[in-house]
C-alpha cells in the first residue's frame, strides 16, 4: 500500500495573508506531489528570496539570498538539489556539489547582469590592467567566475574587496554595486557597465514620492540600485539583510526597493509590519513556478553541468568568497 500524499493543508496557515484562497486552491495539488517527490527522491529544494509565497514558504527546505543559498548549497544532506531561483545559483550550487544532481526547473531563468559579460571581457580586462585582482560577482557564469580571482554577492561585496589587501580592484559586471561598494571603501574600484534590469529602474523621484504619500515611511533599497536611490533610502543591504532590517528594527511602514515577491515573503513573518509595495519583478526569477518544480522532479530536469576545467576554475573563486 503507498502512503497517502502529505496534505498541503496546513501550509495555508503561514500564507493566508499573502495569497487568497481562489488562488491557494490551484496550488495545493502540486504542493502535495512536490513535498512527495522530494521524499522519494532524497531532494531538497533551495530557493532565493525572489520566489513567490507559495514556492518560498511551502515547498522550500532552504530559503535566503544569493550568499546564503551558496553556503547553504555546500552543505546539504540530498541527493537532488532544485534551485528555485536562477541558472547562475544552480551553478553556483553545482560548483560546490560536483557529485549531486542540481536542477533547475525552467533553463530560460538568466540574469541580465550574468548576460552582461563574457569569459573573454575578463580576458581582454586583464591585459588592460594587468595585475589588478578581479572581483566578480555571482550574477555571473560559471566561464566568467573561472577567470576571476574572487566572487562576491550583494551581502559581502565590501568584506571581499577589502580582505584582498590591494588599493585597486576590477569589480564586475555591475556597474551600481560597485559604485556603492566604492561609496564605504577607500579601496578604488574599476567598474563594468552591467545593471540589473529590475533595480535600474528605481529613482531618486519615486523614493520623494513614496515619502510623500507614506510619511514615515522607512526605504530600503537593495545595492544593485542606482547610488543616487541607494544615496536617498534609509538603508541599503542584500535581500538577507532587507529582511533582517525589517525584524529588527520593526518599522511600522517599509518600503523595499527590490523585486516584487521579497515584500510577500517578508510580509509573512512580520503581520505588525505596514509594507508598501511598489516593485518591480525579475522577469527570470518568475520563470519558476510550482509546476515546473514538479516536472523537475519527476522528469529529472534540467540537469545543470558545467565542464570539468570550467568547474575547477570557477569553484575555486566561490571557496576563497565563502572562506571569507
Ligand atoms: P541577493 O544576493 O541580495 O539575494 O541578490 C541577488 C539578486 O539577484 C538580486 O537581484
Ligand atoms: Fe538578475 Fe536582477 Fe533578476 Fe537578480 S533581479 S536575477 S540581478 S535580473
Amino acid at each position: 500500500m503507498t502512503a497517502a500524499p502529505p496534505s498541503a493543508a496546513y501550509l495555508y496557515e503561514r500564507v493566508r495573508r499573502v495569497i487568497p484562497p481562489i488562488e491557494w486552491s490551484s496550488f495545493t495539488n502540486d504542493i502535495e506531489a512536490i513535498l512527495a517527490l522530494k521524499r522519494e527522491r532524497k531532494a531538497v529544494i533551495l530557493a532565493h528570496n525572489y520566489q513567490t509565497p507559495e514556492i518560498f514558504h511551502c515547498v522550500a527546505d532552504i530559503v535566503g539570498d544569493s550568499l546564503a543559498l551558496a553556503r547553504n548549497a555546500m552543505e546539504v544532506d540530498a541527493d537532488v538539489i532544485v534551485l528555485a531561483g536562477v541558472h547562475f545559483m544552480a551553478e553556483t550550487a553545482k560548483l560546490l556539489n560536483p557529485q549531486k544532481t542540481v536542477l533547475i526547473p525552467d533553463l530560460g531563468a538568466g540574469c541580465s547582469l550574468a548576460d552582461s559579460i563574457t569569459a573573454e571581457d575578463i580576458r581582454l580586462l586583464r591585459q588592460r590592467y594587468p595585475g589588478v585582482p578581479i572581483v566578480t560577482y555571482v550574477n555571473t557564469s560559471a566561464e566568467v567566475k573561472a577567470e576571476s580571482d574572487i566572487c562576491c554577492t550583494s551581502g559581502n561585496a565590501k568584506a571581499v574587496v577589502e580582505s584582498l589587501g590591494v588599493a585597486r580592484v576590477i569589480m564586475l559586471p555591475d556597474e551600481y554595486l560597485a559604485q556603492n561598494i566604492a561609496a564605504q571603501t577607500d579601496v578604488e574600484i574599476i567598474a563594468w557597465q552591467g545593471h540589473c534590469e529590475v533595480h535600474e529602474r528605481f529613482t531618486p523621484a519615486d523614493i520623494r514620492q513614496l515619502r510623500e504619500d507614506h510619511p514615515g515611511v522607512s526605504v530600503l533599497a537593495h545595492p544593485e540600485c542606482p547610488p543616487e536611490v541607494v544615496a536617498e533610502a534609509d538603508f541599503s543591504g542584500s535581500t538577507a539583510a532587507m529582511s533582517d532590517y525589517v525584524g529588527r528594527e520593526k518599522p511600522a511602514r517599509v518600503v523595499l526597493m527590490t523585486e516584487c515577491s521579497m515584500s510577500d515573503n517578508v510580509a509573512v513573518a512580520h503581520p505588525e509590519v505596514d509594507f508598501i509595495r511598489p516593485c518591480n519583478l525579475c522577469p527570470h526569477m518568475k520563470r519558476i513556478t510550482l509546476a515546473n518544480i514538479r516536472s523537475a522532479l519527476e522528469e529529472n530536469r534540467h540537469l545543470v553541468t558545467i565542464d570539468p576545467q570550467v568547474a575547477d576554475r570557477a569553484r575555486q573563486a566561490v571557496e576563497r568568497m565563502l572562506a571569507i
